[in-house]
């Protein structure tokens, strides 16, 4: 009998938690709460991670890579849970099979090296036996980026402009064949006229490499452009998540409906660009009992100050939101108009 495929990435319920200290005492809170989503193993897709400063992105980003250990809940990469893996797998399988793109492309270069280095290095560590074979490898990856050797042999990292280098840097990943890519605002240092073709080439390697990718963004501009499905996070919850034509194009939850609308038109990253600081009137906003978003929600009833609302199943996504939960909505009324 035809086994089903795995799914490529299943995040289940992954949380994480922080401690931060306060002079002498110290609080806990879920950076990353339960997250949960799949990536299908035969279709790749672009999906897209939103919300603002401190949602909990790069935490859930770096917990996919590795590089952070979840408090709680399990991820799984193809069949295998990542917890079980040994050193050994991780680096000989794992690693080379779920690659990083972080935000500063000059960050993961020496500016002592020239950049073709870094390509030859994780070449002949790939699978290359002779220089000629990584040459030729090295001169693949690069066009599927849209660069050349030629374009880069030699080069220091200042020579090069953040798009080009960012374009290197994309390459090294895809040098181990990846068949996911966590990108963790890959753009956001780019000018704004680069970042769509920066985008534009994640859709040409999910089409050509069968690559899918997790965008992490500010800009919803580009997620909606790019993505397949999103997810938006509010302070460690994924509160909405399904197509992206459907999540933005008609956001349910008031907090989506929130970041669609209060983007400037000019610069989208402009209203996300506070640091959040534990200490400002929304750090409760972590802890607090009931939804998260109770404090700040336009359309907030009394349930939500003391109930977590449950994922619903509502016009083709998921929602956390009492709005959608019929039973909850036939016995307490809206204490103002829903939004
Ligand atoms: N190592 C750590 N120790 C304690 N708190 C942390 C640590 N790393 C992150 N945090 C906190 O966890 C929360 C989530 O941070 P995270 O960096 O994941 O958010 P983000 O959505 O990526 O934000 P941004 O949009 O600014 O990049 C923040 O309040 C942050 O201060
Ligand atoms: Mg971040």
């Amino acid at each position: 009998m035809h086994q089903p495929e795995p799914s490529l990435l299943t995040v289940d319920h992954l949380t994480k938690i922080f401690h931060i200290r306060q002079g002498f005492s110290s609080t806990e809170f879920h950076a990353v709460d339960g997250a949960s989503f799949t990536i299908d193993a035969e279709k790749p897709e672009i999906f897209a991670v939103v919300g603002e400063s401190g949602s909990g992105k790069t935490t859930l980003a770096r917990m996919i890579l590795g590089m952070e250990e979840p408090s709680t809940g399990t991820l799984r990469y193809k069949d295998k849970s990542v917890a079980d893996l040994s050193k050994r797998e991780k680096r000989a399988w794992f690693y080379k099979q779920v690659q990083p793109v972080f935000q500063d492309p000059f960050a993961a270069f020496s500016p002592l090296k020239p950049i073709d280095h870094y390509l030859y290095e994780t070449a002949l560590n790939y699978k290359m036996t002779s220089k000629q074979a990584a040459d030729e490898y090295i001169n693949e990856v690069l066009q599927e980026v849209g660069l050349s050797i030629a374009e880069i042999k030699g080069r220091y990292p200042n020579e090069l402009s953040g798009g080009q280098a960012q374009r290197v840097a994309i390459a090294r990943a895809l040098a181990t064949k990846p068949s996911l890519i966590v990108a963790d605002e890959p753009v956001s240092m780019l000018d704004a006229s680069l970042r769509m073709s920066i985008v534009n080439m994640f859709r040409e390697l999910k089409e050509n490499q069968q690559v899918s990718v997790i965008y992490i963004t500010h800009d919803l501009a580009t997620a909606y452009y790019a993505g397949d499905r999103i997810a938006v996070m509010l302070r460690g919850w994924i509160v909405e998540m399904g197509p992206v034509e459907q999540v933005l194009g008609n956001p349910l939850h008031p907090y989506t409906q929130n970041l669609k609308y209060s983007i400037p038109k000019v610069d989208p990253d402009d209203v996300w660009d506070e640091k959040v600081d534990l200490a400002v009137v929304e750090a409760d906003e972590y802890t607090r009992t009931g939804c998260k978003f109770a404090g700040r929600c336009p359309a907030v009833m009394d349930i939500c100050h003391n109930h977590v609302p449950p994922d619903i199943e509502h016009q083709g996504r998921t929602v956390k939101c009492f709005l959608y939960d019929d039973e909850a909505m036939n016995q307490e009324p809206a204490t103002e108009d829903a939004v």
